[in-house]
């Protein structure tokens, strides 16, 4: 059998001759070039088994390339890599046609990988290429760092299925953001988005919230009324705050999941769910689990595909660009335009951000509403950003904590439980559990206040280390030096 030969366009020099060694030694054939012409002139004349293009080249854009390619030779895979990652090129890349899409700078282990996989994919299994968007809208998402490049690639490879997919995030890192990108660049993009937060629901009403009711099911039922599932039939169902929902509506909604059916309350008649789900949660639904509050089965069910968004502390690079773009909305919105300073700059990616995005958002708003001048220095950032911390502190005031009592929280907690095991689940180790669910914060919180030293940490709870050092071994505490 010949050997697959690979055609490399890329109009930088560099990359060409890196590519080139690496397949080489792979034991493929290769021919680079920098010109989008001599690319598509190599696929006319029917050479090549597999394609790798820049996006960016002086003739041409690759990704106009991949249409025309595809029609010309349907078997042809295409592998897009460009330095201009957002979330349109990964997207485009995908419904366009290509088989994957890497984002400068990449690894050549695993570029190697993705050509091997290219080429033993049978070339009917192929993507389609999907319906193109209708329109050149604005990015949802803003970022380029490697973690969002890498939600970026899962977004776009999931345009062309229905997989139930499990968004895990702290508070304000954009899982909603992420959900409608979901929806609005999938196949179901001509149907509903609906979104429900299970946190927000009154545990009686859940039910009828999301199946819907009939007329006279319950008192005040004055008429039939569709519930969250009906209403996105044909669309995405985002169950946002799942990891919030009571044990009685998980075993509810696990049903309707298993047999892709639902009856309203009251009615008989069951109804097919036409529904791709998205959920979203910012708890680590392992430890629910772990302390029984979330039932594991429907974990399984709806962690087909896991999306885990970082932290904004873990992507600083972005923050540059983030607070810019809001910026840019709050001119938008009618508010004077603002210019950052470096040092500025230098404050916001030292900062913290316990609130993720959300909390820059409105770090930029309060500093284009509320400073006459056009530079927003380093000094403006400092003093903003004390300001939200004291506000921070207020709410932990002692005076505040003085109002719930920490039996309080355990008996809220144990109730919990408790109802819990009477909605079937088995209950087992509870004394376990419970004391579990105190130990892991007080080592955690005194671990942070230590800066990860086990020693100091061990005095100030007055634990003998080795004692310490079992429970963080134990609790699968994560162990992080020097971070305040
Ligand atoms: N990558 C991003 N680019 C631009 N804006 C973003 C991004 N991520 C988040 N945002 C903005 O930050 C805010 C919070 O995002 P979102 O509501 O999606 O977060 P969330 O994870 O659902 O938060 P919560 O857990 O509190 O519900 C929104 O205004 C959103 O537009
Ligand atoms: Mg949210």
């Amino acid at each position: 059998m010949p050997l697959p030969t690979i055609l490399v366009a890329d109009d930088d020099r560099s990359i060409r001759t890196v590519l080139s060694q690496a397949l080489g030694r792979a034991g493929y054939q290769v021919r680079t070039t920098a010109s989008a012409a001599t690319l598509w002139q190599w696929i006319e004349e029917g050479e090549g088994d597999l394609v790798i293009t820049d996006v960016v080249m002086p003739d041409e854009n690759g990704l106009d390339l991949i249409p025309r390619i595809k029609r010309a030779r349907p078997d042809m895979r295409v592998l897009v890599m460009s330095a201009q990652s957002t979330l349109m090129t990964a997207v485009k890349a995908t419904q366009r046609g290509a088989f994957e899409y890497l984002p400068k700078p990449f690894d050549l282990k695993e570029l190697l990988a993705v050509v091997e996989r290219a080429l033993a994919a049978p070339a009917r299994t192929l993507a389609e290429p999907a319906a193109p968007l209708e329109s050149e809208e604005r990015m949802p998402l803003i970022g380029r760092s490697m973690a969002m490049q890498d939600i970026y690639r899962i977004i776009a490879r999931l345009t062309t299925s229905d997989l139930t997919v499990m968004i895990n995030g702290e508070s304000g890192t954009g899982k909603e953001l992420v959900a409608r990108a979901l929806h609005d660049y999938g196949r179901r993009r001509g149907g509903p988005f609906v979104a429900v937060n299970m946190a927000a629901i009154p545990r009686e009403l859940i039910e009828s919230e999301l199946f819907g009711h009939e007329r006279g099911a319950f008192t005040g039922a004055t008429s039939r009324n569709p519930g969250r599932f009906e209403q996105a039939a044909g669309g995405t169902l985002f169950l946002d705050e799942i990891g919030d929902m009571p044990p009685e509506a998980q075993t509810r909604l696990l049903r309707v999941l298993q047999e892709g059916e639902f009856t309203t309350v009251g009615g008989r008649q069951p109804i097919r769910a036409n529904v791709r789900i998205v959920a979203a949660t910012h708890r680590d639904l392992r430890q629910s689990i772990r302390t029984g509050t979330f039932r594991e089965d429907l974990f399984y069910r709806l962690n087909v595909v896991p999306i885990r968004l970082p932290p904004l502390r873990e992507r600083v690079e972005d923050i540059p660009l983030l607070a810019r773009h809001f910026l840019d909305r709050s001119r938008e919105d009618g508010l004077p335009a603002k210019i950052l300073a470096d040092g500025a700059i230098e404050r916001l990616q030292a900062s913290r951000w316990p609130g993720n995005v959300r909390e820059l958002e409105n770090l930029m708003r309060r500093l284009a509403a509320l400073y006459p001048q056009e530079t927003i220095t380093a000094d403006l950032v400092d003093q903003e950003l004390a300001e939200a911390a004291s506000h921070d502190q207020e709410a932990e005031a002692p005076e505040i904590l003085a109002k719930e009592p920490l039996a309080d929280a355990v008996a809220r907690h144990i109730r919990h439980f408790l109802a819990a095991g009477q909605d079937g689940m088995p209950l087992h180790d509870i004394y376990d559990r419970v004391i579990a669910e105190v130990e892991r914060p007080l080592i955690q919180m005194t671990l942070a206040a230590t800066r990860g030293n086990q020693i100091k940490a061990a005095a100030m709870l007055g634990l003998n280390r080795n004692t310490l050092r079992k429970k963080i071994r134990d609790l699968e505490i994560p162990v992080v030096r020097g971070v305040s």
